[in-house]
């Protein structure tokens, strides 16, 4: 899969600009605060009508503006279509081949990218909200069924803690509860049982990954921990009727607190590195190596369900690694796959393949025929 071409028009600091896309290694050079991230940020849109980076649309339109919009055109191993994005007057609208579609989860799925910035570092060490935020994000690149259930999920977790502080409140109506707990276990049902089989995936990618980018010997484990005591192996339907005597088990004190205190959105997910817990003995490196490795995974697998590679887009993570580790990544990353790799230095000296590069300065970006 590739990006040939993408226009950007008031999306952040990048004012009106139209690159054309190398199928293999993009690098894009600039200093702090140009327009890196931003530009990644927009080819990210294009795959997902979401941002990784903020969950407010404004934040993207460019500032004294009222609208942005981007547009790329896609090649897939058997299709070639325009995805366009735009936002104006608190509206998103999103079109494929021109033609409007009326949902975000209409657009999931056609054009795949594996994103890597900065802030995945958190990944290991952050809140679990950020490794739920992951798997939310990841699923639904690929299972646009997966985005429609975790909407209506939330929908129905809004409403029914509502409920839960009414009941609370007022002492009575407690079985006005029990549709509520049925629609929650249906769909939180589906979410879980979907996170822990990407996660089974992933688990046999990324240890391998992990060693290749390291020279490490350490086995690299990822493990879902729910917040319903079952079995891993046990079916959607499993979940949903375990998910549902919890609820029941525990009413008395979600009545009492006014929220539901069971569910994926309580889920968690657990890193081990050589049979040690990530996050607290693992040094900075390991921490990014191991990031990488799951995003790495994540790509072979996204490859495996798609028959076709999904495109990567790597922001400043070359600075963070050291030499072997950068060119680890690199023969990882060569071949068939095409990148976008954001940089803010020279680090591209031992880069031996080829590759485009383009500059961004305050915005603009430009197509540099230079070497470093
Ligand atoms: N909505 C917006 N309108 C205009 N400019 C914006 C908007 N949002 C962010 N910016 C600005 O865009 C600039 C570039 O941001 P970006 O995150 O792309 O930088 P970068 O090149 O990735 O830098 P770094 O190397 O520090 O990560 C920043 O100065 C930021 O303040
Ligand atoms: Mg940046």
């Amino acid at each position: 899969m590739q990006l040939k071409r993408i226009y950007v028009d008031n999306f952040r600091n990048l004012c009106r600009e139209e690159i054309q896309l190398n199928p293999g290694i993009n690098i894009v050079l600039g200093k702090n605060a140009q327009g890196k991230t931003n530009f990644l940020e927009a080819v990210y849109i294009l795959a997902a009508a979401n941002s990784p980076r903020t969950n407010i649309e404004q934040e993207m339109v460019a500032w004294k503006n009222d609208y942005y919009f981007v547009k790329g055109e896609v090649e897939s191993q058997d299709d070639s279509f325009s995805i366009s994005v735009g936002y104006t007057q608190g509206k998103k609208r999103i079109r494929v081949n021109e033609s409007p579609l009326e949902r975000v989860k209409d657009l999931l799925g056609r054009f795949i990218v594996i994103f890597f910035g900065p802030e995945d570092l958190q990944l290991i060490k952050g809140s679990p909200q950020l490794r739920r935020q992951f798997l939310d994000r990841e699923i639904s690149l690929i299972y646009p069924l997966y985005y429609e259930n975790l909407q209506r999920y939330r929908t129905v977790l809004g409403q029914r803690n509502n409920l839960l502080k009414e009941i609370g409140e007022k002492g009575t109506g407690e079985s006005q509860l029990e549709p509520w707990d049925e629609q929650l276990a249906d769909s939180g049902g589906e979410l879980v049982s979907r996170r822990i089989r990407f996660l089974k995936e992933l688990r046999e990618k990324i240890n391998s990954k992990y060693t290749e980018i390291s020279g490490e010997n350490l086995e690299f484990k990822v493990e879902y921990e729910a917040s319903l005591a079952l079995d891993k192996n046990s079916s959607s339907q499993d979940w949903k009727r375990a998910f549902i005597d919890a609820l029941k088990r525990r009413r008395k004190e979600e009545l009492i607190r006014g929220v539901t205190i069971i569910g994926p959105h309580r889920d968690d997910i657990s890193f081990q590195l050589g049979d040690r817990e990530l996050k607290n003995y693992g040094s900075q490196g390991q921490q990014r190596t191991a990031v990488l490795a799951l995003k790495i995974g994540e790509l072979e697998f996204m490859a495996q369900v798609r028959g076709e590679q999904p495109v990567l887009l790597l922001d400043d993570v070359f600075s963070e690694l050291d030499g072997t580790r950068q060119k680890a990544l690199l023969d990882l990353i060569g071949g068939n796959i095409q990148s976008i790799i954001t940089t803010t230095d020279n680090n591209f000296q031992e880069i031996n393949k080829p590759c485009h590069y383009f500059t961004v300065d305050k915005g603009k970006i430009n197509r540099w025929e230079g070497r470093i």
